[in-house]
């Protein structure tokens, strides 16, 4: 695979900021990839030689091995580090734990942590690539890439689709991912859920709000069905999980009324009951587990393309630093 010139970022902080030939150049690869994936040898050593820590501080069960599993389809070593048992509980500083694990010859440190803004500062504080996998309700691009590489393989390109994404807004980093990249490629928005989690401010970025997932139902193309995120809550959002379900969940009546070739989406983990009833997550119109199997190639595209723009840094290091500068204003 050639190398796409113009990808100049080192590092995958978001989905803001990043413009839509960008977030084409990554689908293009990620679709290159999964072809890659579905043969039989599943592995391109484009990588090889390269390190990449998994810096996780929150759980994960899909982000973290897909992108372990990226970096090893594409030949690189991969380390991983959990924030049970290290020494952040003896109180090291996640800088000091990112460095010390640079030290070791990392080349990627991929980072999930409950504070918006960990990945910007590991970038401004390390010489490696950083890939943002989750930065508390912040962001969260890759999944937000891999949910629109899902819709574009199913429905065709995204520009004029209407994409819904329903239920916790206010606390999901996937919503705002996928807010700023569906918006960038040409996707109408609507957010609905109870007004205690949906904000009617989404209005002044472009957004349509709503409160009734009854009064929308007839109008998407997509229903991303989004987790309740109890454990970012302070007060709980809404009476009862049966009120929620009753009124926001994805059931097989609703489904009847969407448009026909609807398709239902969830970044996992999924409540069955909650967001969605089961026969609908595993239902025809469901792309939750192909939406997985994505995960993967969208992750080696994004390891890919920011780790070979890092070493197209000359390799000294005095110059390295400037130029590391340089792409991070530009970034
Ligand atoms: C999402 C996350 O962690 O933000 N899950 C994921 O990465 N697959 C969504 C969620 O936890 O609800």
């Amino acid at each position: 695979m050639d190398y796409p010139g113009h990808w100049q970022r080192r590092h995958l902080l978001g989905l803001e900021g990043v413009s839509a030939t960008e977030i084409i150049t990554l689908l293009d690869a990620a679709v290159e990839f999964r072809r890659i994936l579905d043969e039989p040898g599943r592995k391109r050593p484009l990588l090889a030689g390269k390190t990449c820590a998994n810096l996780f501080f929150e759980n994960s069960t899909r982000t973290r091995l897909s992108f372990g599993l990226a970096a090893r389809r594409l030949g690189a070593d991969v380390v991983d580090f959990s924030a049970a048992g290290s020494s952040v509980s003896k109180g090291e500083t996640l800088i000091d734990t990112a460095r010390n694990i640079e030290a070791m010859g990392i080349d990627a440190v991929i980072v999930r942590h409950s504070c918006p803004g960990s990945p910007k500062l590991l970038s401004e504080n390390l010489r490696c690539c950083v890939l943002n996998a989750g930065d508390g309700p912040h962001e969260h691009p890759t999944q937000a890439l891999l949910d629109i590489l899902t819709i574009r393989q199913r429905l065709g390109d995204v520009k004029g689709l209407t994409v819904a994404l329903i239920g916790d807004i206010a606390h999901s980093r996937t919503a705002r991912s996928n807010i700023q990249g569906l918006q960038t490629l040409g996707a109408n928005v609507i957010v609905c859920g109870p007004s205690t989690l949906v904000s009617a401010e989404w209005e002044k970025f472009g957004v349509e709000v709503s409160y009734s997932l009854d009064a929308i139902l007839d109008r998407a193309d997509v229903f991303n069905l989004l987790r309740i995120q109890f454990e970012r809550q302070v007060v709980r959002p809404f009476p009862s999980i049966r009120e929620y379900a009753y009124l926001y969940g994805m059931n097989a009546e609703r489904l009847a009324r969407c448009k026909k070739d609807v398709l239902i989406l969830a970044p996992g983990p999924i409540n069955r009951g909650l967001e969605l009833t089961p026969d609908v997550a595993d239902g025809s119109h469901s792309a939750i587990l192909d939406q997985v199997s994505n995960g993967v190639a969208v992750r080696m595209a994004a390891l890919w393309l920011c780790l070979g723009c890092a070493s197209r840094v000359a390799p000294d290091p005095a110059r390295h630093d400037v130029e590391a500068r340089h792409d991070d204003e530009s970034a």
